[in-house]
């Protein structure tokens, strides 16, 4: 796991967009898992901004999002599917129906999410999954006490996260919904590169526990530490708890030039 430290959410985006444009430049047919959140949003921008001004191109690409809300009405501004299209893919030149995400309108959710597990690996797996972490160390919507190997599925979602999202619902709880569908932490494993972004002092505990902690499904993003590429990207905020801040630093600065994250 390498673990990167920055002054500034900002300093991060270049880095992690660097990781794509090298992935896209080699691999023009590259499969990008992508999340929601505002903490990828920075990373976005940037990715974006490269489309425009460097010709950095998505037309070959397909991505995955992570989860979904289930029984929102398509075009709900609150759909992952529709955060992910307004913040990011929809400014982009990905082809039509290049952007993938769980169907949680189907009938059979349960198959549903099966499906949506297998057409992951028919795309040929995930070349690079950005990830954000809860303040209680979730990764998409896998809570505390997940499965370290679950795949993509039906979860209930607690009452503290329908109060938290409700301020995006009018801050009605009522209308949060309360299932989700989401890929599980033995998919997201399956990823060749895994980029955790953590931001902000909410973050401290969790990415000291993730990170430096034990594997432990009370800490669900601690399973990245059993991942082969995994880059975990923190402000000096976020990073505040960790106690080998010194020697990750040092590792990064003394990378050679030429090695990508
Ligand atoms: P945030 O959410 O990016 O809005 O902080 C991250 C998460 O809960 O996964």
């Amino acid at each position: 796991m390498e673990v990167i430290v920055v002054g500034t959410p900002e300093e991060a985006a270049p880095i992690v967009a660097e990781a794509y444009t090298t992935l896209l430049t080699r691999k023009p047919d590259a499969v990008l898992g992508l999340a929601t959140g505002s903490t990828p949003l920075g990373v976005y921008r940037e990715l974006i901004r490269r489309h425009r001004e460097e010709g950095l191109s998505f037309a070959q690409a397909q991505a995955f999002n992570l989860d979904e809300y289930v029984g929102l009405p398509a075009g709900h501004p609150e759909l992952y599917r529709t955060f992910i299209e307004r913040e990011f893919t929809g400014q982009v030149d990905f082809a039509p129906d290049a952007v993938h995400g769980p169907d949680g309108l189907a009938e059979d959710l349960l198959g549903a999410a099966a499906d949506y597990d297998r057409a992951i690996r028919d795309a040929g797996g995930i070349d690079i999954q950005i990830l954000g972490i809860g303040a209680d160390g979730h990764l998409a919507f896998n809570m505390p006490g997940s499965s370290l190997v679950s795949r993509t599925r039906l979860k209930t979602l607690t009452s503290k996260t329908r109060q938290d999202n409700a301020r995006f619902f009018d801050g009605d709880i009522d209308q949060v919904p309360k299932h989700c569908l989401t890929q599980g932490l033995g998919t997201i494993m399956e990823c060749r590169h895994a980029i955790m972004l953590g931001f902000g002092k909410g973050k401290a505990q969790a990415v000291a526990e993730c990170v430096e902690g034990g594997v432990s499904a009370r800490w669900p993003a601690s399973i990245l530490q059993m991942h082969p590429h995994a880059t975990v990207v923190v402000d000096e905020d976020a990073a505040s708890q960790l106690r080998l801040t010194n020697y990750y630093i040092n590792t990064y600065d003394g990378k050679p030039d030429w090695q990508g994250i």
